[in-house]
């Protein structure tokens, strides 16, 4: 017997997988195809690491299912959204392509209604961006599912452009492509999470207000009215991506640091260029900003660089060595309002002691309250399948498990 025509036997199947956040550091920002979702650059980022951050998907599909359904984080959603109907007609049609569109008894399967349960470990109220890891997480289910092994990080696109990029740990390109029908619009990863052993990554937390603009909508008016964004995606970005990608290779952080603070203030530059314009960072951001550069300048070189993507949250990228004292700079910068128990979460962050010329160089007018938390987090794998049957978010009846 054939396996896949076994599967197709099953009253029920399933899958389960997760996948992780990532942050760029030459920004997408556009589209020259909208629905296709291909950008008018290309973009990098980091993936950052599961235990921290991550999504978690599991794809049933059943010939006792009535109708596709889709629980977000217990609730259930709307499974006729445009991007998650195209990842599933692109799954299915290479699930088709695959078993050769022969009647095949396993070409059964594809015809049964699915039921997909996702959730974030992290709170999606925190604003961290969630689509990315969302679709990345719902391609990577949905292939298990349907048993495909090739590279999706085409159809990953599809949900969302950045989650492209998620199809990959450690350091990943989204090559832009030429060809209108985007089948070279992909991610291709750039060195592995093991590349770079020291780098970290504390995700500031300063809101947990949703964005003014979305950034479909955001990046499209962009599109339309900026002149900066058009240079930008013309000539700035192939240089500084091919200056990147050889800084990521040296693991020189000086280079990188600066990079990514230039590239993400271009990005909200080209924010600002938009017409009407569009704000991101907020008072905020603008004292994290102002505050790693005046720790760099006390240390006479990058320690630490910034990086906003359409929101007020800073990720800031330091090397180890670094995390203890930025740390407390950030706590003493921002004093938590409660008794600050949980102020830092994720991987543990030594304590340190500020040097008073670091103190009188480098705090300012403490702003308390301001920085909801700090996670601290380092570059991770991409995708993951979860094999223990206990995980999944599906109960053998097809719909979510009571949540502990
Ligand atoms: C600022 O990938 O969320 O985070 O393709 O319309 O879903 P859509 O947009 P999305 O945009 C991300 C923009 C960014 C920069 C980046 O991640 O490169």
């Amino acid at each position: 017997v054939r396996p896949a025509a076994m599967a197709a036997e099953r009253a029920l199947a399933m899958a389960t997988c997760t996948a992780p956040v990532n942050i760029a550091v030459i920004k997408y920002w556009g589209k020259r195809d909208t629905d296709l979702i291909l950008p008018i650059n290309s973009s990098l980022s980091v993936t950052l690491h599961q235990d921290q951050l991550k999504t978690t998907t599991t794809a049933a599909a059943s010939r006792d299912f009535t109708e596709d359904r889709l629980w977000l984080n217990g609730k259930e959603a709307d499974v006729g959204h445009p991007r998650v109907q195209a990842c599933l007609r692109e799954v299915r049609r290479l699930a088709r392509k695959r078993r050769g569109g022969g009647e095949d008894a396993a070409a059964l399967s594809l015809s049964y209604k699915i039921h997909i349960a996702s959730e974030n470990n992290f709170p999606t109220a925190a604003g961290l961006a969630s689509s990315a890891a969302g679709y990345a997480c719902l391609v990577s289910a949905l292939a298990r599912l349907y048993g495909l092994e090739e590279e999706l990080s085409e159809v990953a696109r599809r949900g969302s452009g950045s989650a492209c990029r998620s199809m990959f740990g450690g350091f990943v390109q989204w090559q832009r492509g030429e060809r209108p029908d985007g089948t070279d619009s992909l991610a291709l990863q750039v060195a592995p999470e093991t590349h770079w052993p020291e780098l970290r990554v504390l995700v500031l937390v300063v809101s947990g207000e949703k964005k003014p603009v979305g950034s479909t909508a955001g990046m499209q008016t962009s599109v339309e009215t900026s002149p900066l964004l058009k240079h930008r995606a013309e000539v700035v970005v192939p240089e500084r991506l091919a200056q990147m990608m050889q800084h990521i290779r040296d693991r020189d952080f000086e280079g990188f640091g600066q990079l990514a603070m230039r590239d993400s203030n271009q990005f909200h530059a080209t924010c600002l260029d938009t017409f009407p314009p569009i704000f991101y960072l907020t008072d905020v951001s603008r004292h994290i900003i102002a505050l790693a550069h005046r720790y760099n300048a006390h240390h006479g070189h990058t320690k630490v660089a910034y990086s906003f993507d359409a929101g007020p949250n800073a990720v800031i990228f330091a090397l180890a060595d670094t995390v203890a004292e930025f740390v407390e700079v950030v706590r003493r910068s921002f004093p938590p309002a409660t008794n600050g128990d949980q102020f830092v979460r994720g991987l543990p962050v030594g304590s340190a002691v500020l040097p008073p010329e670091l103190e009188a160089a480098v705090l300012s007018q403490p702003v308390p309250g301001a920085v909801q938390y700090i996670l601290h987090t380092k570059p991770g794998p991409g995708p993951q399948l979860v094999d223990d049957p206990s995980q999944h978010l599906l109960g053998p009846d097809g719909l979510p498990r009571s949540r502990a």
